[in-house]
């Protein structure tokens, strides 16, 4: 909305009076007030564990408030469950769709609409030819009658867009939602979203990057440690201004480079390749050397460091640790030979999810805990502990299952696992993805000391300036080749991107 003043005389579609939320007696969200206006995206922005799924989630059904009150244009509403609040108009989509995997794309668009009928006399020439109509709304080509399994994360989202128009909603929230995008991907989500507001939606973006706020919000709400600091329009905000509400503090923006001594070769790849995935990659990591691996999402690098660290090896070319060729048949084989390796995907990185923050952070180094095969709980919980002070962990109890954590801190848990495995080669893979701006710099910090103890890093990244600021020199893939080596002194973001735009016009 660019008129200030049309926006503060439009009545809201969304006032929360008071919202408080409870766990197990830990308050989360305190006494929040926030009005939501018709045909604006307002952006919920603030530290991990400050608050904002919470938020989203008493509004869209998922969870109770302990206290407060929430009217939807004007008339006070009970959001029991996620379906009455799709009665409601109200769309949470998740950053990690939820689906029927199996159902098709069309089926997946009416579930959970209620209005019973569903098993009896379904409509299906309707709902197919109503899924078509709304895919052609959003602009973007998905075969409707195809299983959502195999879709990609974007798609996905597009199909959450889609039910949200099925079922007409006027308030919707995205929670970090571009995280796994490609920037064309975010490109077409942001139009869909502007189009949904000039219809006089109301969307709430949920981000941990400024320059998306920037770029896509009209207000933006700032929560710290479960309270509301300010609502205010974007452009009047600074992004100083910004960081430190979230912050509390004036933020020290710059993380400089501190140059540790490069020596031998640590790991050393040799024309790895699987077909298909990636093609004669070829590259070296010395110790104290920080190598960054940039490209678009799909250009092969996940692939390439799961193939390395043993998760699922290269059909052909070999891995050298320290100078010796090494067979590595199973991640097993990897930390034996000192790797470790953050995967990007929670979810695949060994969340157990049920089990408290404490096993999730020790479950790699089960030797220093139990060095005769009996656990030492007090072992077990001084190593957990130090994790969680080192890396600022926000957590109620050590005991607490880790799915009760802030996506940011579940994180930071599982970086935490492998950090404790004193790596000599360390493999990370987005590390700093759903991690908020004060937390970075101090694992951008703790990433450049590492280094400095002689261990070597090998970086995924999507974040250019991560790459810039830490890397002493950047790999570029592209369609599942090598496309450029980089060192420091050259790097610039224009020769990176260069290097990862595809030659083909298409990803591999
Ligand atoms: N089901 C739950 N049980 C117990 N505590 C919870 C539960 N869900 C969230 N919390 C706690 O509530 C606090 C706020 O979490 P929330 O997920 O809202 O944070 P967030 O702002 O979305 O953070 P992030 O940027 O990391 O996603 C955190 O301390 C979290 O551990
Ligand atoms: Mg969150």
């Amino acid at each position: 909305m660019v008129n200030g003043a049309t926006q503060t005389s439009a009545d809201p579609i969304l006032s929360a009076r008071g919202i408080s939320k409870q766990f197990a007696g830990i308050e989360v969200l305190s006494d929040v007030d926030l009005d939501l206006l018709p045909g604006e995206i307002h952006a919920l922005i603030g530290e991990n564990g400050a608050g904002k799924s919470t938020f989203a989630k008493i509004v869209s059904g998922v969870h109770r408030p302990t206290r407060g009150t929430l009217r939807l244009s004007g008339e006070t509403v009970e959001v029991p469950n996620p379906h009455a609040a799709q009665d409601l108009g109200i769309t949470l989509i998740h950053q990690e769709p939820i689906s029927f995997p199996d159902l098709s794309v069309a089926e997946n668009l009416v579930m959970g609409r209620s209005g019973g009928g569903w098993f009896s006399r379904v409509p299906w020439a309707e709902i197919t030819r109503d899924a078509r109509k709304y895919m052609d709304l959003l602009g973007v080509q998905i075969d409707v009658t195809r299983p959502m399994r195999g879709l990609s994360i974007a798609d996905q989202q597009m199909v959450e867009f889609a039910r949200a128009l099925a079922s007409d909603s006027r308030l919707i929230f995205m929670d970090e939602p571009t995280a796994p995008l490609t920037p064309r991907e975010v490109e077409t989500l942001f139009a869909i979203a502007r189009r949904l507001r000039d219809e006089g939606r109301t969307i709430v973006f949920v981000s941990h990057r400024l320059e998306e706020v920037r770029a896509l919000c009209d207000r933006v709400t700032v929560f710290r440690d479960g309270i509301k600091i300010t609502t205010e329009e974007v452009s009047d905000l600074s992004d100083d201004d910004i960081i430190q509400a979230m912050i509390g503090r004036p933020f020290q923006q710059y993380v400089h480079k501190v140059n540790a001594e490069i020596t031998d070769i640590a790991l050393e790849a040799k024309g790895l390749t699987e077909p298909g995935l990636f093609e004669d990659i070829s590259f070296t990591v010395r110790k104290g050397e920080i190598v960054g691996l940039a490209g678009l999402v799909g250009a092969g690098r996940t692939d390439v460091a799961r193939a390395i660290f043993g998760v699922a090896p290269a059909s052909s070319g070999t891995v050298e640790v320290n100078g010796k060729e090494v067979a590595i048949h199973s991640p097993n084989d990897a930390i034996d030979l000192g790797l470790a390796f953050v995967p990007e995907d929670r979810a695949v990185a060994g969340l157990f999810d049920t089990l408290p923050v404490e096993h999730n952070i020790t479950a790699a180094v089960p030797r220093q805990y139990a060095p005769n095969g009996f656990i030492l709980p007090a072992r077990e919980k001084e190593l957990a502990e130090k994790s969680v002070e080192d890396l600022s962990i926000r957590l109620a109890s050590l005991r607490q299952p880790i799915i009760e954590l802030s996506g940011g801190n579940q994180q930071k848990a599982i970086l935490s696992r492998w950090l404790l495995t004193d790596p000599q080669v360390l493999i990370l893979d987005e590390p700093t993805r759903g991690i908020d701006i004060g937390v970075k710099a101090e694992f951008y910090n703790m990433i450049g000391a590492m280094a400095r103890e002689g261990r070597a890093i090998l970086l995924i990244s999507s974040e250019l300036p991560e790459l810039l600021t830490l890397c002493d020199r950047i790999l570029v893939m592209s369609e599942g080749e090598l496309r450029a080596d980089i060192p420091r002194s050259e790097a610039t973001p224009e020769g990176v991107m260069q290097a990862a735009v595809p030659r083909s016009g298409h990803a591999a």
